[in-house]
């Protein structure tokens, strides 16, 4: 769907088709929601996943004078908007477990692992994302999800709908993107990061971190406070991606609910912050926006780190919380990789739940904090 916007002053009806792919795109909707109004105006995005900060802004400011309802096709962007407290309604049918979806889950059949195998295979040779060596457990669980949303109970109907329409593949591929994270989740990570590797990296004049995996940012902008405090983030440049476009989208916004700040607040001073949690964000009434200061040397990108190849060089490489769905296969091919990836003494840092043991990762890295999960380049 191509981006257009369709507006009918008398109205005030806004229609915003597509994805927002350039400034002057979003300027001209800019343009429209800043023409003074009497009414409410009702504005529906079709197409679109992610809405840029500024508009998020400007969405925030209407509904804050109840002008403003917002209707949405896509359910991921619904997701979105909930979560950092716009209020919005969905018109996708599928959009929220309805009732007489969530029966269909006691009609669908089990699922087969081998024909979900060879399902997987198909979707990279059409898609050109590999899922093949994902633990197939939640893929499969993630298949069912799928399923029961849009509403089909036969796995080999699903099959055909996903292999033969795009759209069907990227609600598949955003269930099976789990994005769950948090500002300074496993707060000791943080700290042993803040009071061991970042005084140690700072003998170096140029620092290199990737974080691989990094969600909608959280983790990222976590760690540039770190790099902040120890007054290093100037010298350092972060490598942020994900195989999902749009949590990339929402990293890049900045735009977060006040809704867990206290949680955030706690988690910060586990993490041995020294300063005020809130002195990093402009805080308004329901949301808040990372300062430029933390932006500025992060870079951000879609990148799949098993399709899309290595990134080279770095110092320090947090992988947190995103080898629980591969394969112990795949999980050793990544640790080679990151491997190649770190200069000699670099560090790699994974999830509570992961480890080296089970994948031969010992051929690749020794030990730094068994406990906390971070390793060293062998
Ligand atoms: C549970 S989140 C973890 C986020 C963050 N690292 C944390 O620990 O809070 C897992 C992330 O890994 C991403 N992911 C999954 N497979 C990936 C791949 N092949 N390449 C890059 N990112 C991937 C998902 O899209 C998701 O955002």
């Amino acid at each position: 769907m191509e981006f257009k916007i369709s507006y009918n002053q008398v109205d005030t009806d806004i229609v915003v088709m597509g994805e927002f792919e350039d400034s002057k795109q979003v300027i001209e909707l800019i343009e429209i929601l800043d023409l003074p109004k009497n009414k409410k105006i009702n504005i529906t995005f079709l197409g679109a996943n992610v809405i840029p900060k500024i508009v998020l802004e400007r969405l925030f400011i209407l509904q804050e004078r109840e002008k403003c309802v917002v209707f949405v096709l896509k359910r991921y962007l619904y997701s979105y908007l909930q979560n950092i407290g716009i209020k919005c309604k969905c018109i996708e049918k599928n959009c929220t477990l309805k009732k007489e979806n969530r029966k269909l889950s006691d009609k669908k059949e089990s699922l087969d692992k081998e024909e979900v195998y060879s399902f997987l295979k198909e979707l990279n040779i059409i898609y050109g994302y590999d899922y093949t060596e994902y633990q197939i457990d939640s893929i499969m669980r993630r298949i069912n999800i799928a399923m029961i949303k849009e509403g089909i109970c036969n796995f080999n109907s699903f099959r055909e709908q996903v292999l033969s329409n795009e759209n069907f593949f990227y609600n598949l591929f955003l269930d099976f993107s789990i994005n769950t994270t948090e500002f300074f989740r496993d707060p000791n990570v943080f700290a042993l990061i803040k009071t061991k590797i970042l005084p140690y990296l700072n003998s170096y004049n140029h620092i290199k971190i990737w974080c691989a995996g990094c969600s909608n940012g959280k983790e990222v902008y976590s760690l540039a406070i770190m790099l902040k405090e120890a007054g290093i983030l100037n010298k350092t440049q972060i490598y942020a991606t994900d195989i999902n476009p749009y949590v990339i989208e929402e990293a890049k916004n900045g735009i977060y609910s006040t809704d867990s700040l206290d949680k955030d607040i706690s988690n910060y001073r586990n993490a041995q912050g020294e300063k005020n949690f809130v002195e990093y964000f402009s805080i308004n009434r329901s949301y808040m926006k990372v300062k430029e200061e933390l932006m500025k040397n992060i870079l951000f990108f879609q990148h799949s780190m098993i399709s899309n190849g290595t990134l080279n060089e770095f110092n320090l490489i947090l992988c947190r919380n995103v080898f629980i769905y591969f394969n112990d296969s795949l999980q050793e091919k990544m640790l080679e990789s990151f491997n190649n990836s770190l200069d000699n003494n670099g560090f790699l840092v994974l999830g509570k739940s992961e480890g080296i043991q089970r994948n031969n990762g010992e051929k690749y890295f020794c030990k730094y904090d068994e406990k906390l999960k971070i390793y060293k380049k062998k």
